[in-house]
């Protein structure tokens, strides 16, 4: 794929290995795939499934379902991308963009997972995103989308910078982050610069990136889920971290 489509974020490129000790939360891969497993499972007749995931990361979740399914994971990001391959045995990692999913009627279950649908940069892409899963999904197939909704009204009035600081430290690496977020209209924008030292380093290297997350209302999600032509659409914010949108594509 064309180098200009991936995106230069550090974390997904030169830091990639050590996405998970920068992720800010606490997540447990293995514990978040069994519930996409279990979900999933509810709603297939099948006890093992092909599953894409889409903005696959460094497999947290591939590398615990890709003994028993058959897995292929997709990610835009180079770095990210090579780190899922070395991390995983059975599952099939590609670069692709999900704006332009090579794949027809192909899988049992599609997962967006951890925000992974955020990084269309409005509706109307969003819906593009849902439309090339929705082609890649077998008819009967199951979506699943991890999103973190946008609700206007309990957003800060002021649009204020928010900061967080983040360590961590073991025999391999010492990683120090600054991170801001702040909101521009329904754009959630978090400017990052991390301080990396490895052992052998005579001083810490720098790096800096910048995420632009478009945040989607509960409804815009729904109503371009039906627009695409899934159903058995719902959306659980129990689920997951930050709630999960399940859906099918009709028999
Ligand atoms: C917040 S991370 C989530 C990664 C993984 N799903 C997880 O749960 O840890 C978002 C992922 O989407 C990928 N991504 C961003 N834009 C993309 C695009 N246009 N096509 C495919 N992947 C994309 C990033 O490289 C990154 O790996």
């Amino acid at each position: 794929m064309p180098e200009s489509s991936a995106s230069s974020e550090a974390v997904y490129n030169e830091l990639a290995m050590y996405y998970e000790q920068l992720d800010r939360v606490n997540r447990d891969g293995a514990a978040e795939a069994a519930a996409i497993e279990s979900v999933v499972l509810d709603r297939t007749d099948e006890s093992t499934i092909s599953l894409l995931d889409v903005g696959c990361g460094v497999a947290t979740h591939l590398q615990h379902l890709e003994h028993t399914h058959e897995c292929v994971g997709l990610d835009v990001n180079k770095g990210v991308a090579e780190v899922a391959a070395d991390r995983t045995d059975d599952a099939t990692i590609v670069r692709g963009d999900m704006h332009a999913l090579p794949f027809e009627n192909a899988f049992d279950c599609v997962t967006l997972l951890f925000h992974t649908l955020a990084y269309a940069r409005s509706v109307g892409a969003m819906h593009d995103v849902l439309t090339e899963c929705y082609r890649s999904l077998e008819p009967g197939g199951v979506l699943l989308l991890e999103l973190m909704p946008f609700v206007p009204e309990t957003m800060p009035e002021t649009n204020g910078v928010d900061r967080t600081v983040n360590s961590y430290t073991d025999t391999e690496v010492a990683i120090t982050s600054v991170q801001t977020s702040r909101l521009e209209e329904r754009t959630l924008v978090l400017e990052g610069d991390y301080l990396v030292a490895r052992p052998g380093d005579e001083r810490p290297t720098h790096h800096a990136d910048t995420h632009r997350l478009t945040l989607f209302t509960v409804e815009e999600v729904l109503d371009a889920l039906q627009m695409c032509g899934f159903d058995n659409v719902e959306y659980d914010p129990s689920r997951l971290q930050t709630g999960l949108f399940i859906a099918n594509k009709p028999i």
